[in-house]
């Protein structure tokens, strides 16, 4: 007779114990306020320095607006999918403004960048197809390419020799088949950016698709924020542009822009689309507001502010230029690292600490990122309270 499993309750008590022990557990922590550059987290007011809010957009008063406006029109629960009664006014004007500022012919929309990861790349890709992703890929494009059954090559980070070493393999051991590669403009947890340009000719040459996941690159990079792929004017070469709405947009959801055939296929295939109830009006109401702000001179202001307390910060901690507005400070041992960001927490800024998964293990760092809404003191505070770095 086999001897009976832990009960659920034992099973669960004792994992949490074990990612205690070894510093990996994790515990929410409730803001009562907008989130903004200033939070209240357990009556305490905090400098906020955690957030992907580039921009300072999640509490701009055109943004509120406009999903009470929605609200007051279209009331809040879509009560479907999209392909069922759920396609709301408001979601075709948000695909609209999308896809007029990615200059793509139509974009769709999904409800978070997972989901749009989910639902677009197994749609694409499928058992015998490749994906070629960077190692550094966010943690949705690794689980997207598990879920699509084709065969992964994963290329050390910004690696552009094994990149291409890969699609070789491709073409001559998968003839025929779709071979897809994924990369992101800037990389979540390291600030990098991936080099673009350079991946642009081997991916075509082998005629290979790219996917370019640009959650931290739009708002960010290129002409009033429109991201990385635009401002090294290579945005035409990437057959397939995610982008998310609830970071430097200060929404919530996703999108894919690119062709017309590309929207029509998705809506069909994306099953992360066709299987969930859509995102409220109010809130693509929200994001279609941001895409216009970002359009207007008032964004082109915003990433100038960002990138003026991205310089700031670089020179009081007397860094090179940072390639992005995420300044990762590596610490490795995750004790350490959740040590160091408690300190900071004690200081009154939050700082997080990240740790494996979202990072390997022994590689954990503390994570700061900043917005054009930091004010100049803030910033240099915050330079001021870091940990010294070897
Ligand atoms: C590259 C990348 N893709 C997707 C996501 C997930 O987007 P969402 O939070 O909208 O699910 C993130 C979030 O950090 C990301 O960095």
């Amino acid at each position: 007779m086999k001897a009976s499993a832990a009960s659920l309750e034992e099973f669960l008590g004792t994992s949490l114990m074990e990612m205690e022990a070894v510093g990996l557990l994790r515990t929410l922590r409730t803001v009562d306020s907008p989130q903004s550059v200033h939070i209240n987290v357990n009556a305490r007011n905090l400098r906020n320095f955690s957030s992907n809010d580039y921009l300072g957009l999640a509490n701009h008063p055109a943004l509120r607006e406009a999903a009470f406006e929605e609200w007051g029109r279209a009331g809040f629960g879509t009560g479907a999918s999209r392909l069922l009664c759920g396609t709301m006014a408001a979601h075709e004007r948000l695909e609209s403004a999308i896809a007029e500022f990615k200059r793509t012919p139509s974009a769709l929309t999904f409800s978070s960048g997972y989901a749009a990861a989910m639902g677009t790349i197994p749609a694409i890709c499928t058992k015998g197809d490749v994906i070629i992703l960077d190692k550094l890929c966010h943690a949705c494009l690794v689980d997207a390419s598990r879920l699509s059954g084709a065969d992964m090559r994963v290329f050390p980070h910004n690696d552009l020799h094994m990149l291409e070493s890969h699609l070789k393999w491709a073409a001559t051991s998968r003839a025929g088949c779709r071979v897809l590669v994924l990369a992101e403009s800037v990389y979540s947890m390291d600030g990098d950016a991936a080099s673009l340009r350079e991946m642009a000719e081997p991916k075509a040459r082998f005629g290979a698709w790219l996917f370019l996941a640009e959650a931290h690159g739009v708002g960010v990079f290129g002409e009033n924020g429109r991201g990385l792929s635009d401002s090294l004017g290579v945005a035409d070469r990437v057959e397939i542009q995610m982008g998310t709405l609830g970071k430097a947009l200060g929404a919530h959801g996703a999108y894919i822009a690119g062709s017309c055939h590309l929207r029509n296929f998705l809506i069909n295939r994306a099953r992360s689309f066709i299987f969930s109830t859509s995102p409220p009006a109010p809130v693509a109401a929200a994001a279609t507001k941001a895409f216009e702000i970002l359009a207007s001179p008032e964004g082109g202001q915003l990433v100038g502010s960002l990138w003026r307390n991205i310089r700031c910060f670089c020179s009081a901690r007397s860094l090179a230029d940072s390639a992005s507005a995420i300044l990762p400070i590596l610490i490795g041992d995750e004790a350490a690292a959740v040590s160091a960001s408690t300190t900071l927490l004690d200081a009154g800024f939050l700082v997080p600490a990240i740790r494996y998964p979202a990072v390997a293990k022994g590689a954990a760092r503390l994570r700061m990122t900043l917005s054009a809404a930091h004010s100049e003191p803030d910033v240099l505070a915050l330079a001021r309270a870091l940990p010294e770095m070897p």
